[in-house]
């Protein structure tokens, strides 16, 4: 009997917590681009009952991406995708944020789209970061949701940007804008694609900000933000759960902002002053 398969792309906390409500009685593949956070990510999942195999796979290469798409297809029929995979601002260049983070998922949905099992669904993970972006033109919304994945980068306004946040904020937006675009050949299918725009999530990293040098700026947008407080990757996970599941089939090419109110505060509440820095 074919089995259903549950394909996650990085295998970090939130990736984790999504797969965890969705991956009971399916076949789990842990796909990273580092081995050892896959192959970690696989101990936890496996000791907690769940079926896993682990993968190499780069979220910004298309090859690595029809590589993995034939590993998912040998184990049985893509049920779900999650892409929990990405890098930040923080951790890389400009050119390697637009690779993984715009041009990669473009690339990833495109090439699910076209094997993704009747009633299955995906989501991926966006940011607030992408929220912060002021209005773009219509055209460029356009480009950016339907243009060829091979000319994304080429776009005039996409060569332009020099700095990582914008790289990142860009990236984030192109994401929910293909997820609109790629929801009708997703629908095609019988399938759901979403994405979902995370605030601050602890995750390793971001604990170690919050007890790092810029610790005290962290704290205090926690403090002013509606919720007071950051998110958890369980939170993020309830949400996907419900996107994915049963209950969630009319819910396609939706974005989901879930950050306490932060997103809401920084524009027209006690967190305008950020802007500054943004
Ligand atoms: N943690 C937050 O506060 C937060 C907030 C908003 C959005 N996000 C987004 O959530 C996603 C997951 O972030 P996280 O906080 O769980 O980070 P994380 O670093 O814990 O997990 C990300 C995983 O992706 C993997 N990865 C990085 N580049 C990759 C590539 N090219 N191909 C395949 N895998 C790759 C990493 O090895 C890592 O295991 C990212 O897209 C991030 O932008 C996180």
């Amino acid at each position: 009997m074919q089995k259903n398969v549950v394909v996650l792309l990085g295998t970090g906390s939130i990736g984790q917590a999504i797969a965890r409500r969705v991956g009971a009685g399916k076949h789990i593949v842990l796909a990273d681009l580092k081995q050892e956070n896959a192959e970690r990510a696989a101990k936890i999942l496996e000791d907690a009952g769940f079926e896993t195999s682990t993968i190499v796979a780069d979220l910004g290469s298309k090859e690595s991406i029809l590589k993995l798409i034939d590993a998912a297809q040998k184990i049985g029929t893509v049920k779900n995708l999650i892409n929990a995979a990405g890098v930040s601002p923080s951790q890389a260049s400009v050119q390697d944020i637009l690779r993984v983070d715009l041009y990669g998922t473009a690339v990833l949905l495109e090439e699910f789209g076209k094997i993704i099992a009747e009633g299955g669904s995906g989501v991926v993970i966006s940011s607030q970061s992408g929220h912060r972006l002021g209005a773009l033109s219509e055209e460029q919304n356009e480009q950016l949701a339907t243009s060829p994945t091979d000319e994304l980068l080429s776009l005039p306004f996409i060569k332009a940007i020099t700095d990582t946040l914008k790289a990142y904020q860009y990236s984030k937006r192109c994401n929910v804008l293909r997820v609109m675009y790629e929801a009708s050949r997703w629908g095609k299918r019988g399938a759901t694609i979403n994405s979902i725009s995370p605030g601050i999530i602890i995750t390793p990293l971001a604990n170690d900000e919050l007890h790092g040098p810029r610790a005290e700026g962290y704290l205090k947008m926690l403090r002013l933000c509606p919720a007071g407080r950051a998110g958890t990757p369980d939170e993020v996970g309830d949400l996907a759960e419900f996107l994915m599941s049963s209950r969630g089939r009319w819910i396609s090419g939706s974005d989901f902002l879930i950050d306490g109110g932060t997103t809401a505060s920084y524009w027209y509440g006690d967190l305008q002053y950020l802007k500054a820095t943004h």
